[in-house]
């Protein structure tokens, strides 16, 4: 699905987050949104999704100004699993709470494609790693075949090793699902690696944006800047 953004105002009470954003998600590519903590990244993509209106502006999902929100699934920014819930009823959240019990075998099989061991399905989330957390949490976004997936830092936290692990998982699903994917992350090398384009929001509007496997080569300075870590 091709989602563009023109001139996205985005404002809690007089806190005006997003000021004028303007981008184009293209359809089953990978875009990255980059930026410094608290810049927005969240709130855009939650805005996306929907579960934010917005102040002024337009947001076309394949042209039109609305859109079936079960096209979308979402990796949330600290997991969102529920911890009285068992791994496989986290995964598949959405027919478990409609009270329907045969998703055994479709369980089992996206635990198989994101790399989790059939011995955590009636584990809880509090007994694994955060690594698998964040496996559970991109199984549990595939469970209902998404066009579209939002995933919020889906490497933070993890060391480079189980980072480059999800980030080749990424890929894998993106590219055998043929999915759109719009992934915020802080770290540089995850965005080479998994994106075909970036965005970089900035005090409000989008500073800079481009290829990503170009991001090296940026000539803008506020993005420099942040890609080095050096200081505004
Ligand atoms: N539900 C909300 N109500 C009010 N303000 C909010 C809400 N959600 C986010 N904000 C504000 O919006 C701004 C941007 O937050 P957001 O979570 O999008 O940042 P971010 O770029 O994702 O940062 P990080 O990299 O730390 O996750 C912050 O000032 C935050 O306080
Ligand atoms: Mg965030």
């Amino acid at each position: 699905m091709k989602i563009e953004i023109k001139n996205l105002c985005k404002k809690f009470d007089n806190n005006i987050v997003l000021k004028d954003i303007s981008l184009t998600i293209e359809k089953n590519k990978s875009t990255i949104i980059l930026g410094q903590s608290g810049c927005g990244k969240s709130v855009l993509i939650k805005t996306l999704y929907q579960l934010f209106n917005f102040d002024s502006g337009t947001i076309l999902y394949d042209g039109r100004n609305y859109v079936d929100i079960d096209k979308f699934s979402m990796l949330f920014q600290y997991g969102a699993l529920f911890d009285s819930l068992k791994i496989s009823e986290n995964i598949a959240f959405t027919d478990f709470i409609n009270n329907k019990s045969n998703f055994d075998r479709k369980v089992l099989s996206l635990m198989s494609d994101v790399g989790l061991d059939k011995s955590t399905y009636g584990k809880y989330p509090s007994e694994i790693s955060g690594g698998m957390k964040k496996r559970v949490g991109l199984a549990r976004a595939l469970y209902k075949n998404p066009k579209v997936i939002f995933l919020d830092e889906p490497t933070t936290g993890l060391d480079p090793i189980n980072s480059d692990k999800i980030n080749e998982l990424i890929l894998k699903v993106i590219s055998k699902r043929k999915i759109t994917a719009v992934s915020i992350t802080h770290d540089i090398k995850s965005a080479i690696k998994t994106g075909d384009h970036y965005y970089f929001i900035h005090n409000g509007v989008i500073q800079d944006k481009g290829d990503c496997k170009k991001i090296l080569k940026t000539k803008n300075k506020i993005f420099k800047k942040f890609i080095t870590g050096a200081r505004y």
